[in-house]
This record gives C-alpha cells, structure tokens and sequence, in this order.
C-alpha cells in the first residue's frame, strides 16, 4: 500500500475540483466553438464533472455511487467531437488549471491527464 498522498488531498480536496470546473465553465460558456455542443442548464453537468475529477484523483466515490461506471467515451458518444472540438475543450481546461494555486509538479500531472483524456474523447473526423 502506497502511502503517498494523493493529489485530491494536495490540492485541498472537491474544493479544488469545483473551482477549477467554475473556471472551466466559464471558458466553455465564452467559446462558439463548443457552446453548442452542451444543453442550454450546465449546471448538472459541471457537478457531474467536478465529482469525477475528484474522484479520479483520489476523493470519494460520490460520482460512481450517484452515476455507476464513468464509461466516458460511451457517455460522451451522442456529441461529435472532432480534433477542433477537443482542442476547444483543452483550451478551456488549460486556461483553468492556469489560474489555479498548484505546486508546478501537480500543475503538469493534471495537464497532462487533461490532454490524454480529451484526445481520447475524439469520436469524429476532421
Ligand atoms: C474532448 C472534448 C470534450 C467535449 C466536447 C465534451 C463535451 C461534453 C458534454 C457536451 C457533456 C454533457 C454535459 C451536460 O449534459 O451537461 C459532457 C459531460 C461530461 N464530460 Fe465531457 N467533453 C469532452 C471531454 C471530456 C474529458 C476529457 C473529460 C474528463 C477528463 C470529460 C468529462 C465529462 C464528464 C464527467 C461529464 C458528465 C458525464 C455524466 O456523468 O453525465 N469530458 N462532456
């Protein structure tokens, strides 16, 4: 058992999480590019999404509990999301890990998570 703490913990806990998704939110509300993409009420999906985050990163299980499996490929398979798509999303999340008070070591864990995971969200062509 590893007795290192996880960068939940580092980080300060969901406080973090629900900070950094305000910010992240704020950016996707502002971009043409992938406004369209998300329903009209982001409130439920920015909870949805601070509560996987985490969790991911070592909080409680709030988001399996509550949603089962987080399957994110599958639950993100009614949008089109093409390379511009994800560039818009990264640039957002980008920009909200940019603000954030991190040590520079956790800053490039989660930017490189980020990244990972928004080329692996890609579903389209083009
Ligand atoms: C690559 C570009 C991406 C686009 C365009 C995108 C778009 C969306 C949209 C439109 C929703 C639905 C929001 C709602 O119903 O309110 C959503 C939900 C979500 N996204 Fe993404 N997303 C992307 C990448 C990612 C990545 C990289 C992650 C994780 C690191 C992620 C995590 C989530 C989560 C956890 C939800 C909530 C799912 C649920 O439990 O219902 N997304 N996304």
């Amino acid at each position: 058992m590893s007795e290192e703490p996880t960068l939940y913990a580092e980080v300060g806990g969901q406080e973090f999480f629900d900070a950094l998704v305000d910010r992240f939110y704020d950016a996707i509300e502002a971009d043409a590019r992938i406004r369209p993409l998300y329903p009209a009420d982001l409130e439920p999906g920015k909870r949805s999404l601070a509560l996987f985050l985490g969790q991911y990163w070592g909080g409680p299980t709030t988001y399996s509990d509550t949603k089962g499996h987080p399957r994110l490929r599958m639950r993100h398979a009614p949008f089109a999301i093409g390379r511009r798509e994800s560039e818009a999303w990264l640039d957002a999340m980008r920009g909200a890990v940019a603000s954030a008070d991190v040590d520079p070591t956790a800053r490039q864990r989660l930017l490189d998570y980020f990244e990972m995971a928004a080329t692996h969200m890609v579903n389209t062509p083009g």
